[in-house]
């Protein structure tokens, strides 16, 4: 690879747009395409440009793809290679199956192009704050390639192996973070019944050896209500389902997973998918005869 290697990037949603600000921040020739190009325009006053077709980044040495499913890897993989131009290497970093993995790995091979899987752990904030991590597979060239660039967004990049093995990481990490969220949810509304506010609560348990960088972040969601979205409960029911589709094919009984991915399905029911999936805290709240009010409590997120 030369030493600036020509990036292109697709999909600038919460994540996507983010991670493509760290690299174009970071110095790299940066060519962006996002369906609904408004959003990736921005991006030009840090230095990237916008492509107005998604073809035009397959003369690109790298091409990141940050979308949402698997459908829509496949739709914008296709439309990118529908020329003659083609990339060196495509790093495709969306929660996707392992299934959806693999056919996408045989469809770059068959072009000679190498693929590195690169899902990653973390939100938006969390991306902005440099405390993104990536989980990567595929051969281990094509990480040492990537991994400048992956570091110019993320601290963390861990290699876990060939072919799809960073999937079903991601997908267990997802899981957990589903089981997690929920069981904040259920703790936190019988911690406030039994008359502790949820800031001293959570306060209390963000310090103790059960806390995490993920519970204190989303501690002011769950104190002062603020569920404008992270992650919507669509994208976490995705990948509760991934989980559960790869627990039957590897015969491993995940009743947790199973009992939060039917309590996300609950929630998209009565209609609360417009805001972050931490309004799980909300549905617990209601099956539970207490109705939250804020506690406007300033709490830290532990991010900053
Ligand atoms: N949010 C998180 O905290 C988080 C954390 C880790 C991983 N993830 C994973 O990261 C991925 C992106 O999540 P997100 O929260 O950034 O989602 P998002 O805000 O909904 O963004 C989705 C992006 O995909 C594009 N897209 C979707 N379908 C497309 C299609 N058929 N053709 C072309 N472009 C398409 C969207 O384009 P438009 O702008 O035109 O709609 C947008 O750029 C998902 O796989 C998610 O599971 C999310």
């Amino acid at each position: 690879m030369r030493t600036a290697p020509g990036v292109g990037w697709i999909g600038t949603g919460r994540m996507g747009y983010e991670m493509a600000a760290r690299l174009a921040k970071g110095g790299a020739d940066l060519l962006v395409w996002n369906r609904t190009r408004a959003k990736a325009e921005p991006l030009a006053k840090l230095g990237a440009k916008i492509a107005a077709t998604l073809p035009e980044l397959a003369s690109r040495d790298v091409v990141f793809c940050m979308v949402a499913t698997w459908k829509d890897v496949k739709h914008v993989v296709d439309e990118l290679l529908s020329g003659k131009a083609q990339p060196r290497l495509v790093i495709e970093c969306s929660s996707i199956s392992l299934e959806g993995s693999a056919e996408l790995r045989a469809l770059l091979a068959k072009r000679g192009i190498d693929y590195l899987a690169a899902p990653v752990s973390g939100n938006a904030k969390v991306i902005k704050a440099g405390k993104l991590s990536f989980v990567c597979s595929g051969p281990k060239a094509a990480f040492d390639e990537a991994l400048p660039l992956l570091k110019l967004i993320a601290p963390a990049a861990s290699y876990v192996g060939e072919g799809e093995l960073a999937r079903i990481v991601k997908i267990c990490h997802n899981v957990f973070l589903g089981v997690v969220i929920q069981s904040l949810a259920e703790i936190t509304v019988l911690a406030q019944k039994a008359g502790v506010p949820r800031h001293a609560f959570l306060e209390f348990l963000n310090q103790s050896v059960m806390g995490s960088a993920f519970t204190r972040y989303k501690t002011p969601a769950l104190v002062n209500l603020d569920f404008k979205v992270t992650f919507t409960p669509e994208l976490l029911r995705k990948d509760m389902d991934l989980g559960l589709d790869a627990a039957r094919r590897f015969e491993v009984p995940m009743p947790l997973a199973a009992a939060t991915r039917d309590l996300i399905q609950s929630m998209i029911g009565r209609g609360m998918r417009e805001e972050d999936f931490a309004t799980l805290l909300v549905q617990q709240a209601e099956a539970s005869g207490l109705q939250l009010q804020p506690e406007n409590v300033e709490v830290k997120d532990g991010l900053f």
